[in-house]
């Protein structure tokens, strides 16, 4: 069909998407003691590269073996046999004619120390999430405030794990600045008290982020691709807004635009509520004041969603739907009628059970 939009081509800089329907990031905390996913979880990405997916990611890859880890048995891609294990899963995604997106992240305050070998949990400033660790039901501990060298070494982890995504073959990677994570949480006023140049206006809350995108531009080759993701709500303090107005959320939005990004990726909810007391979603806001290509995330379930979705982003991603049903992007081609999944059902993704 020419007009069929949602399964037409997608120009990616050097690369040309099958159609516009993407796997969203999915931790499966599968890895134990190796961070090296099961092999059912490995397999789980291939089966939705087989269901005709134009790009499959990872789960959120943890940067570091200090302060990264948030939830057991959560991967990494920072020794050999750990890059090994990914290489032949990345070979078979791109045989089926998807690309193999590497998402990566550090927990900061949302980390759990015990699991870090370190046993450390830093953050721009020393506040805790209000809300307990859903895993172990206590507190979060107060994060140490992260010095100068802190953040140098924390910013290594992200290029140490890229370098081993490239090296595992992967296509892309993506930074995940999204869900109150560290990235985040240096970028929100809530959470980012410093006085120094890494806190106080929005130019200097992203400093982080921009050193960060920057460091792991410099060791990304040419034709692999760079996506950064972002959202307005977190995981944990979900009722403390992320960014404090429009404003402040199209200016960060202004400063994705001009760093070394091929893409990035919004995370929502429901891709189509309005944000910010505006009658705009999230998707048209950071189309206002972004002309790289955009990713939209939340509530996009059947063939309906995602062409709405598509109206004002280029490649739609979905969640629990690609979790929970093996042929979903098949069942999304021929129109089927689909309900979403509720997060109580993906809560099936952290058990041992194989998913198809
Ligand atoms: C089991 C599970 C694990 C997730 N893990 C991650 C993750 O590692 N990184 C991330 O950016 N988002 C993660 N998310 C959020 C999803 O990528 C997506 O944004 C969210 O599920 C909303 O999309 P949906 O409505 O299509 O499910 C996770 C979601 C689920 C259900």
């Amino acid at each position: 069909m020419a007009d069929d939009l949602l399964f037409s081509p997608f120009h990616l800089k050097n690369f040309t998407l099958k159609n516009r329907l993407g796997v969203a990031p999915m931790t499966r905390m599968s890895g134990g003691a190796t961070s090296i996913p099961r092999q059912d979880v490995f397999d789980f990405l291939v089966h939705r590269a087989q269901d005709g997916a134009a790009l499959v990611y990872t789960e959120a890859i943890v940067t570091d073996y200090e302060s990264a880890q948030g939830y057991p048995g959560q991967a990494r891609m920072l020794t050999q046999p750990q890059i090994t294990a990914w290489r032949g899963v990345v070979k078979a995604i791109q045989a089926e004619g998807s690309l193999a997106i590497m998402q990566m992240f550090h927990c900061g305050r949302m980390a759990w120390p015990e699991i870090n070998p370190a046993q450390r949990s830093i953050a721009p400033s020393p506040i805790t999430p209000k809300q307990d660790n859903p895993l172990t039901q206590a507190p979060y501990p107060v994060p140490e405030e992260m010095s100068q060298f802190d953040i140098d070494h924390v910013i290594n982890g992200f290029v140490e794990t890229a370098k081993g995504a490239v090296a595992a073959g992967f296509d892309g990677v993506e930074i995940h600045g999204a869900h109150g994570y560290l990235i985040n949480q240096f970028l929100s006023a809530y959470s980012n008290q410093r006085s120094d140049d890494y806190g106080g206006t929005p130019d200097r809350r992203y400093r982080f982020a921009h050193e960060v995108i920057q460091a792991v531009n410099r060791v990304m080759p040419e034709d692999k691709l760079l996506i950064f993701r972002i959202s307005n709500w977190a995981i944990a303090d979900m009722e403390i807004s992320l960014f404090s107005d429009q404003a402040e959320y199209q200016g960060i939005i202004a400063l994705l635009n001009k760093e070394p990004l091929d893409a990035i990726s919004v995370s929502t909810y429901d891709f189509r509520e309005s944000a910010f007391g505006t009658d705009k979603t999230m998707a048209e806001l950071s189309r206002e004041v972004c002309d790289l290509p955009l990713m939209i995330c939340g509530r996009i379930h059947d063939r309906a969603s995602a062409e709405e979705a598509l109206k004002h982003a280029d490649i739609v991603l979905s969640g629990k739907s690609t979790l929970l049903n093996p042929n979903w992007m098949e069942d999304v081609k021929q129109g089927r009628k689909l309900e979403p999944f509720t997060s109580d059902q993906a809560a099936v993704a952290y058990t041992e059970k194989a998913l198809p």
